[in-house]
């Protein structure tokens, strides 16, 4: 599909003093070493996943030492101020290397910079070009235009960005942001056995406190052809577990030949692969959570047997204020049914505290909401305020640091007592677990000794538990049988107890939990 907007070079609308010179001495030629530092969440991942597979096939190879690279792309997050310091001072480290060598192409893709566009360029001179987050097939014309002002002394400003949400009609702004899905290259994903797979892009919920409908554009789903082809091919490269990436994954629908597709029904066409023998999705939204998607996880071995559905608060008034558009009591009915219909089915939550309006009293209704909904775990955030969003608009970010670190804590507590609790329940049972290689220890103890066969594994359970344990590396991609000993709030820890394993978890293992 053609890209609606075009790129603009800014060069004419920054002045010159903001720049910085360029050394005479420019070259051409440089040395397709690329670095890339991505932050943020899974879709961010899976863009730079897609990103660098790119270039490979353009002749790029992937550095992680800064210093070396002359390509370098920073995949940004803008969810909180946090990750957007982040990057800010990573670039600033960057300023003086990128003067003296006038071969370094400096780019800024994802959510920053849709939200920031030349912003950045004066606030990182160095910076080549910034590209949208859908805008992402234009990165390689990017970097060769960055290549072609720098060889003719230039600096290059190139800007290629989405709509913003009132920049035209719904039908423009939804065209400036293009799904991003070439098919893959299987020498970039995270490992051999794992893949994400985009079937949504955008959001339309507009939490009150939330970027993310404006840096990734509105909601569109994919097609069921299309995920199903891409899906077929991760199948065949050897990608035993695939993972579904929206925003609000469970809103999924699309119309094909007529006819209407949910989640629900991409569950059951995925499940007919070949080769696939796990489907997970994330992130789900509460009032989205229809029986149909439950009865389909209910009925399909291979659908894990968890959700992510984040809660956000456990107080009505403040879920109010951040325009949920649910109550903890529709949230309680949705438990209720999750536990209906998928008996042992885990729930994890993500939670904002020190959102404006946020009393002492609707923060104990969060922590009594942990206790009551026993998440498997739970991401908890500090409130921070984001320029442009509603509540930045309409409330101040009254709470002070402070309160919102001591917030947090007692958070954390809390949801750390309720997950090794229920952890422990999982002590003596036998786990299904998809293996996925050494566990972090070992894999820090093999590199440091350059010993490649790792002896600790890690691995997930179907209820997307941590599980830990002993055995041989040849494992990876298979379902082994752990049965657990011992537990953290965090990990299981166990040992194989068969060492018989099938890739096929829909066949004949039975679905322990
Ligand atoms: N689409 C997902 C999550 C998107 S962002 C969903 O709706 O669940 C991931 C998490 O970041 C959110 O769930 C929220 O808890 C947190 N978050 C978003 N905006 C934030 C902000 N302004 N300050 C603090 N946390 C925020
Ligand atoms: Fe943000 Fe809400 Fe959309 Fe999640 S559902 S991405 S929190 S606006
Ligand atoms: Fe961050 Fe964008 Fe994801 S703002 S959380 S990278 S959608």
């Amino acid at each position: 599909m053609p890209h609606v907007n075009k790129t603009t070079n800014l060069d004419a609308e920054i002045s010159s003093t903001d720049l910085g010179e360029l050394p005479a001495d420019v070259v051409t030629d440089h040395n397709h070493k690329l670095y890339i530092e991505t932050v943020g969440c899974q879709m961010n991942m899976l863009d730079s996943e897609l990103v660098v597979a790119d270039l490979r096939k353009r002749g790029y190879e992937l550095t992680q030492n800064i210093k070396e690279a002359e390509t370098i792309l920073f995949n940004t997050c803008s969810v909180r101020e946090h990750a957007e310091h982040k990057i800010y001072s990573s670039l600033g480290r960057l300023r003086y290397g990128a003067r003296k060598n006038p071969r370094k192409v400096i780019g800024v893709m994802g959510c920053m910079a849709q939200k920031d566009q030349k912003l950045i360029f004066q606030k990182a001179p160095q910076v080549d070009f910034v590209v949208g987050t859908g805008q992402l097939a234009q990165v390689s014309e990017l970097i060769e235009k960055a290549r072609i002002h720098h060889s003719k002394n230039e600096r290059s400003r190139e800007l290629a960005v989405g709509l913003g949400r009132k920049d035209g009609k719904h039908a423009e702004i939804t065209n400036s942001f293009q799904s991003y899905d070439p098919l893959r290259d299987p020498e970039m994903r995270p490992s051999p056995y794992q893949a994400f797979v985009r079937i949504m892009i955008g959001c339309d919920k507009f939490c009150s406190y939330c970027v993310v409908p404006s840096t990734r554009g509105p909601e569109q789903s994919r097609s069921p052809r299309e995920i199903l082809s891409e899906v077929k091919v991760l199948a065949n490269q050897g990608v035993k577990e695939v993972t579904l990436l929206g925003q609000t994954v469970n809103s999924y629908k699309h119309t094909q030949d007529g006819k209407l597709f949910r989640l629900s029904d991409l569950l059951y066409l995925i499940h007919d692969i070949e080769g696939i023998d796990r489907i997970k999705f994330v992130t789900s939204y509460p009032k989205d959570m229809t029986n149909d998607l439950l009865e389909a996880i209910r009925d399909l071995p291979k659908a894990t047997r968890y959700l992510h559905v984040p809660l956000q608060h456990g107080c009505n008034d403040v879920l109010k204020y951040m325009k949920r558009g649910y109550t903890v009591e529709d949230y309680r009915e949705m438990m209720q049914r999750i536990n209906e219909i998928l008996p042992g089915c885990s729930v994890s939550s993500d939670f904002i505290v020190g959102h404006p309006g946020e009393t002492e009293e609707s923060h104990q209704k969060s922590l009594e909401s942990i206790r009551e909904f026993r998440f498997k775990n739970s991401f908890i955030f500090k409130y921070s305020e984001r320029p442009g969003t509603k509540a930045a608009e309409r409330f101040p970010d009254e709470i002070s640091d402070k309160i919102k670190k001591r917030r947090n804590n007692e958070m954390l507590k809390v949801q750390n007592e309720i997950s090794e609790e229920d952890n422990a329940e999982f002590i003596g049972k036998q786990l299904a677990v998809l293996v996925e290689g050494p566990s972090k220890s070992a894999q820090k103890a093999a590199d440091a000794s350059s010993d490649t066969l790792a002896e600790q594994l890690v691995g997930r359970s179907n209820c997307d538990r941590i599980v830990v344990f002993d055995g041989s590396l040849r494992l990876a991609g298979s379902i082994a049988h752990v049965e657990i000993f011992d537990v953290t709030p965090t990990t299981l820890i166990g040992s194989i107890v068969t060492k018989e394993y099938q890739h096929q978890l829909g066949s004949s293992l039975p679905i322990l939990q």
